[in-house]
């Protein structure tokens, strides 16, 4: 589970203290809209990813947990065609659309279309929802880079698939994600974080090979607390940013000839340096050695090795600095108080796509309060920004609850 650590004010919550009242919220919203309970609720949890940044999308490696903020929807079905939705945590707007007629984006509002992209891609994968009311609240942090929107992509595909028994497979679940937001909310995202949401296991984070979509689980290691510092950076134009790595990612795959970059060496990139692109070269080096960094790490967390962790992070969060240039000033300050402290005696690195939100650290117990101090007493007067730590548990991928 997760705790919201303010700055002078630690609150631990109580275990499973957030998802009652997040069902709750859930509940009363559903039945004040539709003037019915729910026939099901499903719950998916957001992500943070310990390392194999921008591999996804070219077939490599991941590492990420899933984490207890979670989105959760609740779903009654309905004997037409119309799907009627409501957002408890928009001010309760509502979205209401026939499933018979051609679905085009909400050219104004963003959230709806994570529902509707989950409707057309169910349909375009073969699958039949019926009509349906649903309802959704959840507490990922949005636009921090903790996957929300897989989270709720995610929730919605698993909560119409038992509405309507479809039999989904999980890596369906997560492909009915991706595909929502490549398609219709036109991010060219991998697969990570639907995947991590639909296969989480609880204390675990999962090495996953995404051209397989093969997935380990690797037990974190004990006595090391899992702190995400959001730096509430505002994540500015990075959609586009993040497409623009992609297309050089597969520029560089088709000029060094192999299918993705998962399939090239580094002797391979540089014997092809002089003929490429200098950013393009970037870009593929960042990749290639991020891809080998995710393996090495999957078993250094598993021997609890933090030499070797502490090294594999700081070279992570080095390449995506300077390779892929995807972190901002705010984050680096932030990873840098992190480190001064913790040497290499645990790891921190920038945690999800880029251009602001969130670090990621694995602390030892002995030295979290020491980090707390160093990150409050640092940030803010470099920055002007206050962040936000949360220590978390990683827990088990997405499921219906209990009504
Ligand atoms: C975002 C995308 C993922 C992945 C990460 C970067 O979270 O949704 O698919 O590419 O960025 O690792």
């Amino acid at each position: 589970m997760i705790n919201t650590i303010d700055r002078d004010n630690f609150h631990p919550a109580a275990p499973g203290e957030r998802v009652t009242s997040l069902q709750q919220r859930l509940t009363s919203a559903f039945a004040a809209t539709f003037g019915r309970a729910p026939d099901v609720i499903a719950r998916a949890p957001g992500r943070v990813n310990l390392i194999g940044e921008h591999t996804d999308y070219n077939d490599g490696f991941v590492l990420p947990c899933a984490v207890d903020f979670q989105t959760l929807v609740a779903a009654a079905r309905r004997t037409d065609n119309q799907v009627r939705v409501v957002a408890a945590d928009q001010q309760f707007q509502t979205d209401e659309f026939d499933l018979a007629a051609p679905l085009v984006p909400d050219p104004v509002r963003t959230w709806p279309n994570y529902i509707r992209g989950v409707l057309v891609a169910m349909q375009a994968m073969g699958f039949e929802p019926g009509g349906a009311d649903l309802a959704v609240a959840g507490n990922v942090p949005q636009g921090a880079g903790l996957s929300s929107s897989a989270s709720l992509e995610v929730a919605t595909a698993q909560a119409l698939n038992s509405l309507f028994n479809l039999g989904i497979p999980a890596s369906d679940l997560a492909r009915i994600g991706q595909l929502a937001e490549n398609d219709f909310v036109g991010c060219s995202c991998g697969i990570m974080d639907q995947m991590i949401s639909v296969a989480g296991v609880s204390g675990h984070a999962l090495l996953l090979d995404c051209r397989s979509l093969a997935t380990t689980p690797v037990p974190m290691p004990a006595g090391a607390s899992l702190l995400i510092i959001n730096s509430h950076k505002q994540r500015g134009l990075v959609d586009s940013a993040y497409n623009e790595r992609r297309q050089q990612c597969e520029l560089a795959a088709r000029s060094l000839e192999v299918d993705a970059l998962r399939d090239a060496t580094l002797d391979q990139l540089n014997a092809a340096a002089g003929a490429m692109d200098p950013t393009v070269f970037k870009r593929a080096r960042h990749v290639i050695t991020e891809n080998d960094r995710t393996r090495r790490m999957a078993s250094a967390l598993g021997r609890a090795d933090f030499g070797l962790i502490s090294q594999l992070m700081s070279d992570s969060h080095v390449s995506m600095k300077n390779d892929f240039e995807i972190t901002v000033p705010e984050i680096d300050i932030l990873v840098n108080l992190v480190a001064s402290v913790i040497g290499n005696a645990g790891g921190v690195r920038m945690t999800g796509g880029g251009f602001g939100g969130c670090v990621v650290a694995l602390v030892p117990g002995s030295l979290e309060a020491d980090v707390l101090q160093a990150v409050s007493s640092g940030y803010e007067s470099a920055t002007g920004l206050t962040e936000t730590v949360y220590r978390c548990q990683p827990t088990a991928g997405a499921g219906l609850l209990p009504i």
